[in-house]
């Protein structure tokens, strides 16, 4: 399938709707889309992924957002993401890449780990102390938040 990565220079036109199915704060979306910037993975001209990075720090970016139309996930578009996050780290000489999501995101942790993140840290009730709603997914309550990092310049990185 061929996909199509490119950057939105205009954030008001960020897809809210797919933002949303990783976030389900938009506030909180809104404030990190201020610093952040935003990549679309297009399809035939159709946005079918999408991915927000920002610097933290000199020599570290994060994934703040990433998420694919649900017709067309199990197709590698996240990984797809992933590799041009990568890409952007090492054209801009930073060496890490890190991303955090909640220790119910089973399928999310099994996808970063294959694309060579590793787990650092727990922040415990990150999820509690920062959302409104409960979250839950495959029915476990969405309490602390798994931070993953990677070092864009090893072997292990630059093999997806
Ligand atoms: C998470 C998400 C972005 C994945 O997108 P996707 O395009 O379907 O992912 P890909 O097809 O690129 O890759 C999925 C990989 O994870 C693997 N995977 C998924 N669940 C897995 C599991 N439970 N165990 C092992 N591997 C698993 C797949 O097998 C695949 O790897 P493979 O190619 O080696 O088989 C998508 O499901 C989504 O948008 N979800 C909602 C938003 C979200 O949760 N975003 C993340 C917020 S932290």
């Amino acid at each position: 399938m061929e996909i199509v990565i490119k950057k939105l220079p205009c954030k008001s036109e960020a897809p809210m709707d797919l933002l949303l199915e990783a976030d389900p704060s938009e506030e909180k979306i809104n404030d990190y889309l201020k610093n952040g910037n935003i990549y679309l993975a297009e399809h035939e001209k159709k946005t079918v992924g999408v991915l927000v990075l920002m610097q933290i720090g000199n020599s570290s970016m994060e994934i703040m957002n990433l998420a694919v139309n649900d017709h067309f996930r199990g197709k590698g578009i996240a990984k797809k993401l992933i590799a041009h996050a990568k890409q952007v780290c090492a054209d801009q000489n930073i060496e890490n890449l890190e991303i955090g999501t909640g220790n119910s995101s089973l399928d999310q942790l099994a996808l970063y780990q294959k694309c060579g993140f590793r787990m650092r840290i727990v922040i415990e009730n990150y999820f509690i102390d920062h959302y409104e709603e409960p979250i839950y997914e495959n029915g476990i309550q969405c309490m602390d938040m798994v931070r993953l990092k990677m070092n864009v310049r090893t072997l292990e990185a630059l093999q997806i």
